[in-house]
């Protein structure tokens, strides 16, 4: 019998790249988004090239009880991998952007990916195995002026998963936390519609989201606790140790600023 993954956000972008990797090692997949389309077309896709099984959940991550709604069709079976990737950003002046959006926001990079953790980790420790992987960012070693609510749910996912990385340490379970900088995905086109900008900078791409997924599942197999794909960005994750936090926060205005050329 195959083992079996779960990914959130996996009708697109790196969480379709993520399930391609895990249907090439022979994983059965769970997938769950919001885009009931793009999920069709990914299942039919996968189904297809890799032929493992596939089974799709469109949900709302954003909205309260949706993880326990997941793990409601799922606890009866052994989950051996998960990877909390669904999430969206907004743009623009926090007195000036939409609560509904930060609140959805908070719900989806904060509590379903807390609790769904904490729902599929309890029954990985109950069979020693796991591999979770949770999808931060590059935002999140420091504030960001301009996306203020989106740097700081970055920052809670990256200090939450090395916490508990650390607390499972020797049981066979590992969690893993991507932090990743800019991929050219949906991700930006949804941010510039979200904050009613134009499309936001194409020359922060630096990586595609096959290139970082690849990164990143090499590190989740590997059970190592933090991520952060290509040199410059590495780079990048460091400056807040050297640089005073205040600076810090005006160099991210300052490039934040760039977003709306
Ligand atoms: N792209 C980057 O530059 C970048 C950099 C660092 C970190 N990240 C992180 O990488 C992760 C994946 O993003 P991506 O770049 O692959 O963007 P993407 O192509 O937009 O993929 C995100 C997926 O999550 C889904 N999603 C959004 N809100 C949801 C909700 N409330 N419930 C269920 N599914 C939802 C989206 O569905 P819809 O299409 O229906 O909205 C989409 O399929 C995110 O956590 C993002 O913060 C991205």
């Amino acid at each position: 019998m195959n083992k079996l993954a779960l990914v959130t956000g996996a009708a697109s972008g790196l969480g379709l790249e993520f399930s391609r990797l895990l249907a090439a090692d022979s994983y059965d997949l769970i997938l769950v988004d919001l885009n009931s389309d793009g999920l069709e077309g990914v299942r039919h896709d996968i189904e297809s090239t890799f032929g493992i099984g596939v089974e799709v959940q469109v949900a709302d991550l954003g909205k309260p009880g949706a993880a326990e709604a997941i793990w409601a069709h799922i606890w009866e079976r052994e989950i051996d991998v998960l990877i909390n990737n669904a999430g969206f950003g907004l743009y623009g002046f926090f007195a000036e952007t939409e609560w509904q959006l930060e609140e959805t926001m908070l719900h989806l990079h904060v509590l379903t990916l807390t609790r769904l953790t904490k729902l599929v980790l309890k029954s990985m420790l109950d069979n020693g195995s796991g591999r979770i992987m949770n999808v931060s960012s590059l935002a999140a070693f420091q504030p960001g002026p301009l996306m203020s609510v989106y740097y700081a749910s970055k920052a809670y996912i990256l200090s939450f998963s090395e916490a508990i990385a650390n607390e499972v340490k020797g049981t066979g379970v590992t969690v893993t936390v991507l932090a990743s900088g800019w991929f050219k995905t949906n991700f930006q086109k949804t941010t510039a519609i979200n904050s009613n900008v134009e499309e936001s900078n194409a020359k922060l791409h630096t990586a595609t989201a096959g290139k970082v997924a690849r990164k990143a599942y090499k590190a989740m197999m590997a059970g190592k606790t933090v991520v952060v794909p290509g040199f410059n960005n590495r780079l990048m994750s460091l400056a807040p140790r050297f640089i005073p936090r205040k600076t810090m926060t005006s160099i991210i205005r300052r490039i934040q600023e760039r977003l709306r050329k």
